[in-house]
């Protein structure tokens, strides 16, 4: 079951006279707090949530674990095609990525992998195919999407597009308490600092698919909100925006 995505349950009902078929997209760079607010938004408005940096990731574990090497553009677009991937979320409101059925949401999580999709990202033949398989998936709506380039390629008539950002300080304070929740020990922030130098670099510098805020896009920054808050600020520019459209 390729693609697939179930929606979280929810608690609460979705948010009255919303349509069901809402597309949402949230882009921003690593730490900005995009993935927390998009499961959280998705779950509060009864939305379906893809995490494409997630379909990066996977796309990068299969190439490693399947000895493909990661300059081998074609065969990387090849392997980007016939990748089966699911997503599913657990009774608990967890996201699980799975690839053949084996929950890898852990494994992609590493450096090697974060390395490795950075760097496979770059290729706009890589991107085009991903994008393709993004867009047949939620394109029907009904989907919170959260990238780095989802508000201005893959979805940019999307009706609600947020740009998340964050100082620099703060989005690696970040990175460094999720990697602690990985390993159990943080590494040195100087280090965690460097890594998303490099990956911002490569992020805003592509040629296909750079980080841009998307045009339209309604820009927070979340260096000193809670996701409580972020979240509550684009549900009320939805609500909003709804109810003018009547
Ligand atoms: O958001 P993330 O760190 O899980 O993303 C992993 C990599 O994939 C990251 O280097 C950026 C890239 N990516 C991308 O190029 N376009 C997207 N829409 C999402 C992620």
């Amino acid at each position: 079951m390729p693609w697939a995505t179930r929606k979280v349950k929810s608690a609460r009902k979705p948010s009255a006279g919303l349509l069901p078929r809402l597309l949402v997209t949230i882009d921003g760079p690593a730490g900005s707090g995009k993935s927390t607010t998009a499961k959280q938004l998705a779950h509060a408005l009864g939305l379906s949530y893809l995490d494409t940096g997630a379909t990066y990731r996977t796309l990068a574990y299969a190439a490693i674990q399947q000895d493909v090497v990661i300059t081998d553009v074609e065969q990387l677009i090849e392997l980007a095609r016939r990748l089966s991937l699911g997503f599913v979320t657990t009774p608990a409101g967890r996201l699980r990525v799975m690839l053949d059925g084996q929950d890898i949401s852990q494994a992609i999580r590493t450096e090697e992998v974060s390395e490795a999709a950075a760097h496979i990202a770059q290729y706009p033949g890589v991107r085009a195919a991903m994008v393709k398989r993004q867009r047949g998936l939620a394109r029907a709506g009904g989907f919170v999407v959260e990238g780095r380039d989802t508000g201005s390629v893959v979805f940019p008539d999307a009706p609600y597009k947020f740009f998340l950002d964050a100082s620099p300080q703060v989005r690696a304070h970040r990175r460094q308490r999720e990697l602690a929740r990985l390993y159990g020990s943080k590494p040195p922030l100087a280090q965690v600092q460097e890594q998303l130098h490099f990956r911002d670099g490569l992020d805003r510098t592509r040629r296909v698919g750079a980080l841009v805020k998307p045009r339209g896009a309604v820009t927070i920054d979340t260096s000193h909100r809670t996701v409580r808050d972020v979240v509550r600020i684009m549900q009320q520019r939805i609500r909003q925006r709804e109810r003018r459209r009547g």
